[in-house]
C-alpha cells in the first residue's frame, strides 16, 4: 500500500505539474542543449578513491588554501584551522591550530541578539599566505574580528590583533580577499548595517560612499589578481585587482545586477579630492542571459579565474542563480578579460540624484582617463602616482564609478543552463588531450553536496559524471583542484573530501570510455587509463571531439542469459545501462521491437524489458543494445522459453546467497513440490487464501482505478497503472540507505505478498542475486500464484563484466547498484510516457516531459536521504 501511496502522491504532482503550472514552474524551456544531464551517476557508495577528512570538534570547511607546491591543504573551519596532507587528507592526525571565541565573547555576541547556534563562533573566513613563512588568518571571532600570522611550518598562530576592517563579522556575509605582495584586499560589508566596501588595509583605501555611492548592498562572491604590469606591455601598466559581486540595481531597474570591479594594485588614492579612496574604481555589469528570452541571470554565486597564456586570455568562469525563492537553476557563463577591459574603457554612466537614475554620459572626459591606472604615458605627464593626478580627474572618478557598456558572455549565452541543480562553486583545469587540443575541465559543487565533472568542447558542455559526496546533502562551499595531486577537494559544513580527478577504470569497455568524453581517460585496448599515468600514449584511444570514434575494430563480449518462464507470467529482462544519455533498443530474434505499446504486450525502459504475460510466441532470443550519441552496442542476451508445464526446478544458484534471504517463505522453496501441495491445501486454508487474494486484487483495483483516472484525465495515457505501481515499489530499495533499512523495506513488500499463506500473491518483487552479476527482478502478479516461484530459470552462465558494470567493491551488490536502477527506473517511466504524451505541451506551461523531468529529479534527489517514514507501514 505503501507504493500505491507512494504513486499516487506522484501522480498528484504530476497532475499539477501538467496541468497547474504548479508555482515554481520555470517560465520558460531553456535550450534542450543548455540543460546537460550528467552521463553517469556515482552514488557515494560507489565513490572511487575518496578520502576523507572532518574533526569531530569542527564543522564548516568553507576556506581552504592549496599551494602552487601541491603538499598542504590549509582547511579554515568553525573554531579551528587544520594543515592537512594534501596527498591523502584522511592521513592524520594533522596539524591543527584550534582558535574558538570565548565564553565571555559568546555572551557579548548572544546579547548583541545574534544567533548563537551559528554566528557566535570564530568562522576562519581568510587563510592566505603572507609571506616565505608566515600565513594570515582571520575568524570571525563571534562577531568581533580578528586576525592572526601564523607560522606555516610550525602550524603555530601568534597572538591574534584586530580584524575589523579585514573581515565580516558574520559566517554568511558575503566576502573576498587576497594577498598580493603582503597588502590584503578584501571586500565585505565589513560592519552590521554599514556600507559595503572594497578595502586595502595599508595604506588604507575605501571606495567612497557619497555624493555617489559606488557599492550598492553588494554581496562579494570572488576576486582575482591579474599582473597586468606582467603582460610585456609597453603601456608600463599597473597589476590589477577585480571583485566579482552581486548588487542592488539602479531604482527603476528592480532586483539586483551581478557586477565586475577593478582597481590598480599601485592605486595611492588621490591628495585632496578622494584621499584614502580609490583612484582607480570602476565597475561593469556582467551579463549572462538567454537573449532569445531576454531573461537574464542575476544571482553571482561563484567565479573561477582561468589564466590565460597572457593577462589579457585570462577567462573568468561564473556560476549564476535566477535569485528566486524556491527555483533551482543555475547557469554557467564565461567571460574574458579583454572583454572586461573593454568595459572599462567606453563610456561611463552619470547619475543626477545620487544613484537612482543612470544614463551614459556624454560629455567631455578629462585627461588622463579617469579610472586608469598610472602608465608610462601618465609618467611622462610627471604623474607617477594616483596623489598626483589632477582634480578634475579625480572629481569625475567619484562621480562616475559605472561604465555604460556591459560585458557579455562569451557566445552571448551560458554554457549550461541547468534546472533542478543549484551549484554553489566552480573550479576549472586544463588538460591535455590525446588530439593535442586543451580541454577545460570543470568541477561544479552542488548545495546538495555532489560534484558534477564536465569538458567544455567547442561552445558545449558535456557532464562527464555526477558524484554524490556527502550522506548528508549539504552545501559544497568550496572546491580546489590539485594537478599535483591529481586531486579535486571538496570543503563543506560536515568536512573536506578528496576525491581523484578521473576514475578511468569506471569505464569496462572501450565504447563505454570513449562515450565518457573524459579528457583524463583512454582506451588501452583492454582498460580505460588514466592518459598521464600510460606510458606509450600512441596507442590509446579518445575522442573528446564527438565521443563516438575509435572503437569499431574491439570486441566487446555480450552476456547470455537463458530464461524459462510460464505462459502468463511477467517477465523483467534487466539491461541497465550505465549512462543517463543512453537510450535502450531491444531486438528479438534479430528483428527490433517495435510499439512497445500495451497491445504489443512489451514494455521497454531503461533498466530493461517487461514482458506482459507471457505467450508461446514471445519465447526467442533478445538482446538488448543502448544507444548513446548514435553508437549501439550489445550489452546483454536473453535466450527465453515461454512454456504451458512448470519449468524445471532450479540447480543451485550460488549467486542467490550474494543476497540475504529473505525471511522463509514457502515460495523460495522448490516449486516441484508445492505444485502438487497447492492441490493438497485444507478447504480452511483456500477460503483465506481466496480472502486475501480479494482483498489484495481489491486493493490493486483500487490502486489502478486512481492511477488510471490520473493518467487519463491528465495525460492521456492508459493503462500505465502497473508499471507505475512497479516504478514506485521498486523505488524503495533505492530510497534506502542502509542495508537494513532496505531489507526493511524488502520485507514490507513480502508482507504484502505473504498474506495468502506465504504464497505469493499480490505483486511482489524479488532481487535475484546480484542484479549486476545477472540477476534480475522478476514481478510474480497476483493470479499466477500456482506458480509462485518464478525464479526457475536455468542459473544463467557466469556474466562476462558487463560493459556498464559499476567499479565499486561493495560486499553486497545491491547496495551498489539501486541508486541506479532507481534513476534507470525513473527515467524508465519518463520514456514510457513521454511516449504517449508526445509534445503536447502547452506554450505557456512549462512541457510536461520537463516538468516530470523535475518533479522525478527531486524525488531522486530526495530519496537519496533515509526516510523514516517510509521504514514503516
Ligand atoms: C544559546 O543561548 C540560550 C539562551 O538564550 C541557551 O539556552 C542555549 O544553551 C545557548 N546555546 C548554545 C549552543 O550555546
Ligand atoms: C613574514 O611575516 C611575519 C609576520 O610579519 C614575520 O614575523 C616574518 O619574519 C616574515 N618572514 C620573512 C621571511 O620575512
Ligand atoms: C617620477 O619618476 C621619475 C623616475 O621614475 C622621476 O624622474 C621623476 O622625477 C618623478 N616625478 C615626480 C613628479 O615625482
Ligand atoms: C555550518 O554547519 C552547520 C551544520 O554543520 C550548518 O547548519 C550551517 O549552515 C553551516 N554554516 C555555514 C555558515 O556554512
Amino acid at each position: 500500500m505503501k507504493a500505491s501511496r507512494s504513486s499516487s502522491l506522484r501522480l498528484l504532482l504530476l497532475l499539477f505539474g501538467c496541468c497547474g503550472c504548479a508555482a515554481a514552474a520555470h517560465p520558460f524551456r531553456p535550450p534542450p542543449d543548455l540543460d546537460v544531464t550528467p552521463r553517469v551517476t556515482v552514488s557515494i557508495n560507489n565513490l572511487l578513491d575518496c578520502r576523507r577528512f572532518g574533526s569531530s570538534s569542527a564543522v564548516n570547511y568553507s576556506t581552504m588554501l592549496l599551494e602552487a607546491d601541491g603538499q598542504r591543504l590549509y582547511v579554515g573551519a568553525r573554531g579551528a584551522a587544520f594543515a592537512l596532507d594534501a596527498a591523502d587528507v584522511s592521513a592524520g592526525p594533522p596539524l591543527t591550530i584550534a582558535w574558538e571565541a570565548s565564553p565571555e565573547q559568546k555572551l557579548q555576541c548572544l546579547l548583541k541578539g545574534k544567533d548563537n547556534k551559528t554566528e557566535c563562533f570564530n568562522h576562519i573566513r581568510f587563510l592566505q599566505r603572507f609571506n616565505s613563512t608566515h600565513l594570515y588568518m582571520c575568524g570571525t571571532h563571534a562577531f568581533r574580528p580578528l586576525c592572526a600570522y601564523v607560522n606555516a611550518e610550525k602550524f603555530a598562530m601568534s597572538p591574534p590583533e584586530e580584524g575589523r576592517d579585514k573581515c565580516p563579522y558574520g559566517p554568511t556575509t558575503g566576502f573576498t580577499g587576497l594577498i598580493v605582495d603582503q597588502e590584503l584586499f578584501t571586500a565585505s560589508q565589513y560592519e552590521f548595517r554599514s556600507f559595503p566596501d572594497i578595502r586595502r588595509n595599508s595604506p588604507t583605501l575605501k571606495t567612497e560612499d557619497a555624493p555617489t555611492r559606488w557599492l550598492n548592498d553588494a554581496n562579494f562572491v570572488s576576486s582575482a589578481l591579474v599582473r597586468e604590469s606582467l603582460s610585456g606591455s609597453v603601456a608600463g601598466d599597473d597589476d590589477k585587482i577585480y571583485f566579482f559581486f552581486t548588487e542592488g540595481g539602479a531604482s527603476g531597474t528592480h532586483g539586483r545586477v551581478p557586477r565586475v570591479a577593478r582597481v590598480c594594485k599601485g592605486d595611492r588614492g588621490g591628495h585632496l579630492t578622494l584621499q584614502k579612496r580609490w583612484t582607480s574604481f570602476l565597475k561593469a555589469r556582467l551579463v549572462c542571459s538567454l537573449p532569445e528570452y531576454d531573461f537574464h541571470f542575476n544571482a553571482l554565486r561563484s567565479v573561477f579565474v582561468m589564466p590565460g597564456e597572457t593577462p589579457r586570455d585570462t577567462l573568468f568562469y561564473a556560476i549564476f542563480g535566477l535569485g528566486w525563492k524556491n527555483t533551482k537553476a543555475s547557469a554557467l557563463c564565461r567571460f574574458s578579460l579583454s572583454e572586461v577591459q573593454e568595459a572599462f574603457q567606453g563610456p561611463y554612466m552619470e547619475t543626477q540624484d545620487s544613484g537612482s537614475n543612470w544614463n551614459e554620459y556624454s560629455g567631455k572626459i578629462p585627461d588622463p582617463r579617469p579610472g586608469t591606472c598610472i602608465t608610462d604615458a601618465t609618467r611622462a605627464r610627471g604623474i607617477n602616482l594616483s596623489t598626483s593626478l589632477p582634480d578634475d580627474v579625480l572629481n569625475f572618478v567619484r562621480r562616475h564609478p559605472l561604465m555604460s557598456q556591459q560585458v557579455q558572455a562569451l557566445d552571448r549565452r551560458p554554457l549550461l543552463f541547468k534546472r533542478t541543480t543549484d551549484y554553489t562553486h566552480v573550479a576549472v583545469t586544463v588538460v591535455q588531450g590525446l588530439d593535442g587540443q586543451a580541454y577545460h575541465v570543470l568541477f561544479m559543487g552542488t548545495d546538495e553536496g555532489w560534484l558534477h565533472k564536465a569538458v567544455h568542447v567547442e561552445g558545449q558542455l558535456h557532464i562527464i559524471e555526477e558524484r554524490q559526496l556527502f550522506e548528508q546533502p549539504q552545501p559544497v562551499e568550496n572546491v580546489l583542484i590539485s594537478v599535483k595531486q591529481r586531486s579535486v577537494y571538496a570543503g563543506a559544513p560536515s568536512g573536506v573530501v578528496q576525491l581523484p580527478l578521473s576514475s578511468c577504470r569506471r569505464y569496462a569497455s572501450c565504447y563505454d570510455c570513449i562515450l565518457a568524453r573524459d579528457p583524463h581517460c583512454a582506451w588501452s585496448g583492454d582498460a580505460c587509463v588514466d592518459v598521464w599515468a600510460y606510458a606509450d600514449k600512441s596507442t590509446l584511444i579518445q575522442d573528446i571531439q564527438r565521443g563516438r570514434r575509435g572503437c569499431d575494430n574491439t570486441r566487446g563480449d555480450v552476456a547470455t542469459r537463458r530464461r524459462s518462464v510460464r505462459v502468463g507470467d511477467d517477465v523483467l529482462l534487466q539491461c541497465e545501462l550505465s549512462s543517463n544519455l543512453a537510450t535502450p533498443l531491444w531486438t528479438l530474434d534479430g528483428q527490433e521491437l517495435h510499439g512497445y505499446g500495451l497491445s504489443s504486450g512489451f514494455r521497454t525502459g531503461t533498466d530493461g524489458l517487461l514482458v506482459i504475460r507471457a505467450r508461446r510466441d514471445q519465447s526467442g532470443r533478445y538482446t538488448c543494445y543502448t544507444l548513446e550519441n548514435g553508437i549501439r552496442v550489445a550489452v546483454v542476451t536473453y535466450n527465453v522459453s515461454v512454456s504451458l508445464d512448470p519449468p524445471l526446478p532450479p540447480t543451485e544458484d550460488p549467486r542467490r546467497q550474494s543476497i540475504p534471504s529473505p525471511p522463509a517463505t514457502p515460495s523460495e522453496g522448490d516449486p516441484s513440490s508445492r505444485m502438487p501441495h497447492s492441490e493438497m491445501l485444507s478447504a480452511k486454508s483456500m477460503e483465506a487464501l481466496y480472502l486475501s487474494l480479494i482483498t489484495i486484487l481489491g486493493s490493486l483495483c483500487v490502486v489502478l482505478t486512481v492511477v488510471l483516472f490520473y493518467l487519463g484525465f491528465c495525460l492521456r495515457v492508459g493503462n500505465q497503472g502497473k508499471y507505475s505501481l512497479r516504478t514506485a515499489a521498486a523505488t524503495y530499495p533505492g530510497g534506502k540507505r542502509n542495508p537494513k533499512k532496505r531489507n526493511s523495506s524488502h520485507l514490507e513488500l513480502k508482507t504484502i505478498s505473504s498474506n495468502g499463506h506465504g504464497v505469493h500473491n499480490g505483486v511482489s518483487m524479488r532481487p535475484y542475486g546480484d542484479i549486476h552479476a545477472g540477476g534480475f527482478l522478476q514481478i510474480v502478479p497476483g493470479e499466477a500464484y500456482t506458480s509462485p516461484n518464478t525464479d526457475n530459470a536455468t542459473p544463467p552462465p557466469p556474466a562476462p563484466p558487463l560493459p556498464t558494470a559499476p567499479e565499486c567493491n561493495f560486499a553486497n551488490g545491491l547496495s551498489a547498484t539501486l541508486p541506479n536502477v532507481l534513476r534507470r527506473m525513473n527515467g524508465n517511466s519518463y520514456v514510457l510516457l513521454t511516449q504517449s504524451d508526445g509534445e503536447s505541451a502547452a506554450p505557456i506551461c512549462p512541457s510536461f516531459a520537463d516538468e516530470l523531468n523535475r518533479i522525478l529529479e527531486k524525488r531522486r534527489r530526495t530519496q537519496l536521504m533515509p526516510r523514516p517514514d517510509e521504514s514503516s507501514v
